[in-house]
């Protein structure tokens, strides 16, 4: 799409965006290929997104939503969809800033803590894992009693 990425890197549809070969290879992301899917990833799935949407804004639109089977069933099978664009894109993130902590300043290498073993970090790290686990576990029970909770039914009115 021309211009687009000037406009989404700089707010201007002229500006130039520079590629990986106007920088020395020492100044590219370790994993370009990860850095290259996770984007295109976030970006296909958004634009899906938005089209499931138009759909569907659409058939609620002409009141056949509720009818539409096959629409139900995409809203319903499209649920974890958002959280990998969401894993997507903080990967596109923070691949794509590497090798810098701070642009220009100061590269990642030279910002971990001296003071911290990999064996430390890892045991945190491990903490955490085990920590949103149990979280999203509990996160599935809870969705799942609500499910079978079902709707509120709407009150009748009386006149
Ligand atoms: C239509 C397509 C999309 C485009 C063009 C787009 C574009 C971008 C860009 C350029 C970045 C990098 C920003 C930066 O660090 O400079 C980014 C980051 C991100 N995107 Fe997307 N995105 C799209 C869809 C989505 C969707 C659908 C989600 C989630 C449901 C998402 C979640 C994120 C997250 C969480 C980040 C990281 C933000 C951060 O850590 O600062 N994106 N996106």
């Amino acid at each position: 799409m021309p211009d687009a990425l000037s406009f989404l890197t700089y707010r201007a549809w002229t500006a130039q965006v520079k590629g990986l070969d106007s920088f020395p290879p020492e100044l590219w992301p370790q994993n370009i290929a990860l850095l290259y899917y996770s984007y295109h990833i976030m970006v296909g799935l958004g634009t899906i997104f938005i089209a499931i949407m138009l759909v569907a804004a659409f058939l609620l639109w002409r009141g056949k939503l509720f009818s539409a089977r096959w629409m139900l069933w995409i809203l319903l099978l499209a649920l974890p969809f958002p959280y990998i664009a969401n894993t997507a894109g903080w990967l596109t993130a923070e691949l794509g800033r590497q090798p810098w902590l701070v642009y220009g300043l100061m590269r990642t290498a030279d910002g971990y803590s001296k003071m911290v073993s990999a064996g430390n970090a890892m045991f945190t790290l491990l903490g955490f894992l085990g920590m949103y686990t149990v979280l999203s576990i509990l996160f599935l029970f809870l969705v799942r009693r609500e499910i079978e909770h079902g709707p509120v039914a709407e009150s009748i009115s009386q006149h």
